[in-house]
């Protein structure tokens, strides 16, 4: 059978492609993830075959009851913790079967932490706390990313006070700016809110979102709290170490009310 033949104008000029969607590579995925803690009879099965995708660019939540696997989800996830079996990519790269060495480099180079202790160092500045993992790493510092970062956490006119002279919530935006500066493929945060009054930890929230919108971030974040969780684009539900359910747009409401029926 002949094609018909094309008349009339020449059709468009190809238009570059559009935004990646959700059909594009996840940041971090996990296949058939098994972690047990321990051996024989004292053995913890902290994981039990998660499988799940966290989008690039976009903010998801870990939530579940204590206990269901969060914090080693995160863990595994970002490199900070071996694996029984199973597999993590992140960014194209399998973590499993790293060594120490190149698992190290890469927490350096492509991933960044938020945790719910500050970790900062109460001698340097803000500014000197935000550029130390670049520091560390020899990397030139970028000044119109750190302005930029600096900006979306609202901490331009705290640059050279210390930690002790800053509220917690402050502490906490130093911590998300030094995690961000960098450019990592994926901020982890464990329960970053976990040590805020309400009020700082929905300005650090706020902060975390605003970092997804204007710069592209990656988010995968740890929480208990549904307000918390509320905050982000997806939520994902972990049970006895598996992945059980998920919520895209959630509300504290909703959060909490997928929380009780995993719990009932
Ligand atoms: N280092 C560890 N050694 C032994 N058991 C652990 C360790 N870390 C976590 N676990 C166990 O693994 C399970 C999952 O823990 P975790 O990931 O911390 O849960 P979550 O963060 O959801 O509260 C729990 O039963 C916990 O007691
Ligand atoms: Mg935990």
């Amino acid at each position: 059978m002949d094609l018909p033949t094309r008349t009339g104008p020449d059709p468009a000029p190809v238009r570059p492609a559009p935004d990646p969607g959700p059909s594009a590579a996840p940041a971090v995925s996990a296949r058939r993830l098994v972690k047990t803690y321990g051996s024989g009879e004292a053995a913890v099965r902290a994981l039990d075959g998660v499988d799940v995708d966290f989008a690039a660019g976009a903010f998801t939540a870990i939530m579940g009851p204590s206990g269901s696997g969060k914090s080693t989800l995160m863990h595994c996830l970002a490199g900070l913790d071996t694996v029984t079996s199973g597999s993590v990519l992140l960014g194209g790269t399998e973590l499993t079967g790293l060594s120490d060495k190149r698992l190290t480099r890469l927490r350096r180079d492509r991933v960044g932490f938020v945790f719910q202790s500050f970790n900062l160092l109460p001698t340097l500045t803000a500014e000197q706390n935000i550029l130390l993992p670049l520091d560390i790493a020899g990397r030139r510092v970028d000044r119109a990313r750190f302005e930029g970062v600096v900006a979306t956490v609202g901490l331009a006119d705290r640059l050279s006070h210390r930690p002790a002279q800053l509220s917690g919530g402050q502490q906490q935006r130093v911590a998300v700016a030094r995690a961000l500066v960098a450019r990592p493929e994926v901020v982890f945060a464990d329960e970053p809110t976990g040590n805020l009054d309400s009020r700082s930890g929905a300005e650090v929230l706020g902060f975390l979102r605003e970092s997804v919108r204007t710069l592209g971030q990656t988010i995968v974040m740890v929480t208990h709290d549904p307000v918390a969780a509320s905050y982000a684009d997806r939520v994902v539900f972990l049970r006895d170490g598996a992945f059980v359910d998920e919520l895209s747009g959630p509300t504290a409401e909703s959060v909490l009310d997928r929380l009780k029926r995993l719990e009932s």
